[in-house]
């Protein structure tokens, strides 16, 4: 199986300051992986380069076996929107659409037909239990709702990869167990694979994989494997505190 993302090498600085140092990282298609580590040791900086939106300085990053580097900037927004979708902790939705509007915005954008919508929609809502927000505006629901509408939103357009910078940051811990459940649900009913920034070990229980950032390098890495989700919390727990200090 291809890999979706692979980087080699890949780096980042800020003038002479090193964000990232050699990441080699391969994500696999339908996994769900945490990227953990203190504030400041690189963690949005990484989603931002592998996801087009900040461009690296060294190395190299592969979307689906299309080298980054090779894409022009028109070639770089058109690959963006058709390959990947985000969820920002800021939900950053539109005040002026309804949640629907919203949602479909990506394919209103490319001209998709009203039927095909309707027919993409239509899985998700049922997935993401939001069938009777679909016309209310963004000012008319929870965060929880926000947030689910963004996740639909970043997912209408079957892109190869999801990425979530701190997703359950806004929420309140009801509402992020909610939204973590259904990314868990998206990852296993439609197979789609989603790269999580969090400082949350519960947050991160709930992934397969979670990778350990610091000063801008991979220092550990974990799998979940047979676990349950109380043990993966214990060992992200105990492999952070063996790495010295808190994450974030
Ligand atoms: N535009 C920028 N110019 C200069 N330095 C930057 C810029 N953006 C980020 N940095 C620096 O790069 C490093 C990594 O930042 P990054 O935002 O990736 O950290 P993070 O792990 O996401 O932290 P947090 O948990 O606080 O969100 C930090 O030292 C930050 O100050
Ligand atoms: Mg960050």
């Amino acid at each position: 199986m291809n890999p979706v993302i692979r980087t080699k090498n890949l780096a980042k600085s800020y003038g002479k300051t090193p964000v990232l140092r050699n990441i080699d990282l391969t994500v696999q298609a339908g996994e769900f992986t945490a990227v953990m580590g203190p504030s400041g040791s690189g963690k949005s900086t990484l989603m931002n380069v592998i996801s087009t939106i900040d461009r690296f300085t060294g190395g190299e990053v592969w979307l689906e076996e299309q080298s980054l580097l090779q894409l022009g900037k028109s070639e770089l927004r058109r690959f963006r929107q058709e390959k990947m979708g985000f969820i920002f902790q800021d939900y950053n939705l539109l005040d002026t659409l309804t949640v629907k509007e919203n949602i479909l915005l990506p394919l209103s954008l490319r001209r998709c037909p009203a039927e095909e919508m309707e027919a993409r929609l239509e899985p998700i809502v049922r997935a993401l239990n939001i069938r009777d927000i679909l016309d209310r505006y963004p000012s008319e629901i929870s965060g929880g709702q926000k947030q689910r509408t963004a996740c639909a939103r970043a997912i209408i357009t079957k892109p190869a990869v999801v990425f979530a910078d701190e997703p359950t940051g806004a929420l309140d811990s009801r509402s992020a167990t909610q939204l973590l459940e259904e990314l868990v649900n998206l990852n296993g009913t439609f197979g789609t694979t989603i790269l999580m920034v969090t400082h949350d070990i519960y947050a991160a229980s709930y992934c397969k994989r979670v990778i350990f950032l610091r000063d801008g390098a991979v220092v550990n890495e974990l799998y979940s494997g047979e676990m349950s989700q109380r043990d993966f919390y214990d060992r992200i727990l105990e492999t952070q505190s063996i790495m010295g200090g808190k994450v974030r």
